[in-house]
């Protein structure tokens, strides 16, 4: 079952995005396999940002996610890791098309609400970084045939 990492960071918690972002990824036909606010440490947010640590934004990036909580998730289904994209929308705000999440709530890049892995890999190494084994449900046993 393909699984994605997804954040809500400090901004979309702060401005109450929180359901309405789940709502999204529900009404898709996404199945939520792990949630949970977390203040996030200086450690954590910069092995998550490691491949971006040579530019120029990284500093200011790691600063505002550890300024106050996030919500992590992990979300499962076919084709979860491309689809949450296009649900979230393009990185800076005022390109995002309406309709997506950063489209509809956002205007500028460096508070653009929310983080969502960019492939199937990146998604595996961010879901081992932020949840331990435990914090994941499987829901395979219990699947009905909507739950793709
Ligand atoms: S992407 O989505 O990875 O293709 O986008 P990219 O442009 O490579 O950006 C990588 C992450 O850095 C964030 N970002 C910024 N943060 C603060 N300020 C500025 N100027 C800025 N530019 C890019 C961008 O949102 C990506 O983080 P995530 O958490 O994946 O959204």
């Amino acid at each position: 079952m393909e699984r994605t990492f997804i954040m809500i960071k400090p901004d979309g918690v702060q401005r109450n995005l929180v359901g309405e972002i789940i709502k999204r990824f529900e009404q898709k036909g996404f199945t939520l396999a792990g949630l949970k606010l977390m203040q996030v440490s200086r450690e954590l947010a910069e092995k998550h940002y490691d491949v971006h640590k040579e530019r120029p934004f990284f500093n200011s990036l790691v600063e505002f996610i550890v300024s106050s909580p996030v919500v992590a998730m992990v979300w499962q289904g076919e084709g979860v890791v491309a689809s949450a994209r296009k649900l979230i929308g393009a990185t800076d705000p005022l390109a995002a098309e309406p309709g997506t999440i950063r489209g509809d709530f956002g205007i500028e890049i460096g508070r653009n609400i929310i983080h969502g892995s960019d492939a199937i890999e990146t998604a595996q190494r961010e879901i081992s970084l932020w949840f331990s084994e435990e914090e994941i449900c499987s829901w395979e046993n219990s699947m009905k045939p909507w739950l793709k």
